[in-house]
């Protein structure tokens, strides 16, 4: 018999979700007490998220949270709703039943682009994501302007000068993030089409990264580069992750990355989580037939 129990207790303040579903309990004679640190507070939380489209069932009762400084892989056959859920959490569409919580801060429906300040996006071809008439510096430095709050507060622009007429300081921030993800400063003068695809996809990174964001979305980011070029650009948005405590959602097709990049995978089939664990968990002891299955092909049988 505990002395305290405590259960499923949430709490709001406003909007903001600062206890989720806490459980613990304290013995006589015990005061240490086990509080789930997950419980406490995630960067991301999904919650029975559902979506429709027409009247088929995309995503069912999907439920995950990701912490802070943890990549998380999502896996899953191609059409089992990857890509859809990573919509839903950037708010380019709408779910039909459920929530999702951003730093505590119910965001299923919000409106306007606030939320974009702590959530940003990498898609698998970085090309069409840039405006081709503006140079890459240009592009990055967008969202800083957008998003004047951080250190660039300080920063003065007008719009559309180019970047070279624009304050120094804004120009030295945009050469110090294509520093980190290790393009030298003369690319931000560049157009995206006079960089290859993997600059262009570290350009994107810059880009997202510029605003400090707290989640990061990587939907098949690295599927359309080569594989040296691809290790390298997996290994920088691990180490940018880490260095930054940034949580990300790494969705891949490629089974191969999941050891490489990802803390915990959860395992999409047909809409609905099968199973969740660590890449080694899943490859050597995965609970549902799918996920056996998804692991006996391609990269796990041959190595
Ligand atoms: N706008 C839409 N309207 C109708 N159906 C859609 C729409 N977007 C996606 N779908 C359908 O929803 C299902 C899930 O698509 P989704 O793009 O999420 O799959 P995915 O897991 O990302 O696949 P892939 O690995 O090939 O990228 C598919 O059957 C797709 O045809
Ligand atoms: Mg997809």
């Amino acid at each position: 018999m505990s002395v305290l129990q405590v259960r499923h207790v949430k709490k709001f303040f406003g909007k903001r979700l600062i206890l989720d579903d806490v459980n613990f309990s304290i013995d006589a004679g015990n005061l240490h007490a086990r509080i789930n640190r997950s419980d406490i507070m995630n960067v991301l939380q999904v919650r029975h998220v559902k979506k429709f489209f027409g009247n088929q069932l995309i995503l069912d009762d999907v439920n995950f949270s990701v912490d802070a400084g943890e990549i998380l892989g999502i896996v899953g056959l191609s059409g089992c709703g990857k890509s859809t859920l990573a919509r839903i959490i950037a708010r380019l569409i709408d779910c039909d039943g459920g929530k999702i919580f951003l730093c505590g801060e119910d965001i299923t429906h919000a409106t306007g682009n606030a939320f974009y300040r702590n959530m940003q996006m990498i898609f698998q071809t970085p090309e069409d994501s840039f405006d081709p008439r503006r140079t890459l510096g240009a592009s990055i430095a967008e969202p800083i302007k957008n998003f004047k709050s951080l250190e660039l507060e300080a920063l003065s622009f007008k719009e559309n000068t180019p970047l070279k007429a624009q304050s120094s300081k804004l120009k030295a921030k945009v050469e110090k993030l294509l520093a980190e993800v290790g393009l030298s400063k003369n690319y931000a003068e560049r157009y995206p089409r006079e960089v290859s695809g993997g600059e262009c996809q570290r350009a994107a990174i810059a880009r997202a990264i510029s605003v400090e964001p707290k989640l990061l979305i990587c939907d098949e980011a690295t599927s359309a580069l080569d594989v040296t070029i691809q290790a390298q650009v997996v290994a920088l948005i691990k180490n940018l992750c880490v260095k930054k405590n940034i949580a990300c959602l790494f969705i891949t097709h490629d089974l191969a990355l999941l050891p490489k990049i990802a803390d915990r995978v959860i395992v999409l089939h047909n809409g609905c989580i099968v199973e969740q664990g660590t890449p080694r968990q899943l490859i050597t002891d995965a609970q549902s037939s799918f996920t056996r299955q998804l692991m006996a092909t391609d990269f796990f049988a041959t190595t």
